[in-house]
């Protein structure tokens, strides 16, 4: 089960068919998928935008406690933790008897606990040892077991250790830039790059590279996991990564701290030599390239303060726009005059960015000759 925050559905699915996993659908936030350890390790490397990879132990009708405790209680949980797991529990209720989640998790954990000490003959655990999150999530009375493959969120790619004001949520970046005109080989640029995540996860994506291939996951450290197929994915990784130039991105921002700190995250993403940094006003931002993609997260005052006004900063945004003729532009934000102050949207999609709903504001330009390039989503290559 891949949960998938609101906005990344399309993207997640596009990536799923690629990867061949077929069309799946999303529901509730969730799209589910059946494979093994492999297909969990190359999920783990691969996915853009999906937020984690769940594993479903088991599901079973929970009216009452004793009823969720026999389920938990039924599952083969000695194939997967120690004496030692560190089990944390996860969880939560909709249209049910049990609408008491702590308590629920409570009990859940009590049945992990009685299951481990029958089958391993221990009685004592000390938690001092590899993390397994175990979720509990309960629907119309029935009740879905998962345990977390990937531990720290897929977001957490690795790169981004610095903190600047606002950052962008890496799986969000990761779904703007798939779903928008931008593919390797057309210009691309951020005018407003704070810590540099459009740029960084455009470039990873142009490049091909595997978001999450040089971090660990939770699964490997389980029992029954064969540690190879983490291995196995990222070899794949390293050969479906496109080698070879491509045309460099751009990402400028008036504030210098956030342009070195922006350099530093593609330094440590690997992609610093394909992006050109520029400490500078987006006012001054023009190019002679055809065809180029902006994809811009502009300041909007809710989390971030602004010299000046916000109404006049995405208008003259727009007169940059306006001077590039056959570019497309896609901007997030949560400013309610930017429609106004930018100029009439012809399509809008709504992402939530650290619990702020925001919506992506797109200006498809003009499609370039045939045979140069692809439309919105689904331009990927390889293994994507
Ligand atoms: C919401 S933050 C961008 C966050 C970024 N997407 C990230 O993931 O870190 C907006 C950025 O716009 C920059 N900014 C504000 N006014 C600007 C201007 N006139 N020209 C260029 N950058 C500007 C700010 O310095 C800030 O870094």
């Amino acid at each position: 089960m891949i949960p998938v925050a609101a906005g990344c559905e399309a993207s997640v699915k596009r990536q799923l068919v690629a990867l061949g996993y077929g069309d799946r659908p999303a529901d509730a936030g969730r799209i589910s998928l059946t494979g093994d350890f492999s297909d969990v390790a190359r999920l783990n490397v691969f996915l853009r935008a999906g937020e984690r990879v769940l594993v479903e132990l088991g599901s079973f009708p929970a009216h009452t406690f004793d009823e969720l405790f026999e389920g938990v209680f039924s599952l083969p949980w000695e194939e997967f933790l120690s004496p030692h797991s560190a089990i944390l529990m996860d969880g939560k209720s909709y249209k049910s008897r049990l609408g008491a989640i702590k308590a629920a998790g409570g009990v859940a954990k009590k049945a992990i606990i009685r299951r481990l000490s029958e089958k391993l003959g221990v009685r004592t655990f000390d938690e001092k040892g590899e993390r397994a999150v175990v979720g509990v999530s309960i629907l119309n009375d029935v009740a879905s077991v998962t345990l977390d493959t990937s531990g720290d969120g897929l977001h957490k790619r690795g790169y981004r250790v610095r903190t600047y004001d606002a950052p962008l949520r890496e799986t969000v970046a990761a779904a703007i830039v798939e779903g928008s005109y931008f593919r390797a080989g057309k210009p691309f640029a951020d005018l407003f790059c704070g810590s540099g995540t459009l740029p960084v996860e455009a470039a990873m994506y142009a490049l091909n590279i595997a978001p999450n291939a040089a971090r660990e996951f939770d699964f490997t450290k389980w029992k029954c996991v064969d540690k190879t197929v983490l291995l196995r994915a990222r070899a794949e990784a390293a050969d479906v990564r496109r080698s070879g130039e491509i045309a460099p991105l751009f990402a400028g921002d008036i504030s210098p701290r956030a342009v070195e700190i922006a350099k530093f995250h593609a330094e440590r993403a690997g992609v610093a030599r394909h992006i050109v940094f520029a400490h500078a006003d987006m006012r001054a931002f023009t190019s002679e390239e055809k065809y180029g993609v902006l994809i811009s997260n502009p300041p909007y005052g809710e989390r971030i303060g602004v010299d000046g006004d916000l109404f006049s900063l995405y208008r003259d945004f727009a007169g940059v726009f306006r001077r590039l003729p056959d570019w497309s532009c896609y901007f997030l934000s949560a400013y309610p005059e930017a429609e106004r102050a930018f100029g009439r949207c012809p399509k809008k999609r709504r992402f939530y960015n650290a619990h702020i709903p925001c919506t992506l504001y797109a200006y498809p330009g003009a499609k370039p000759p045939r045979g140069a390039a692809e439309g919105e989503g689904g331009g990927a290559v390889s293994a994507e």
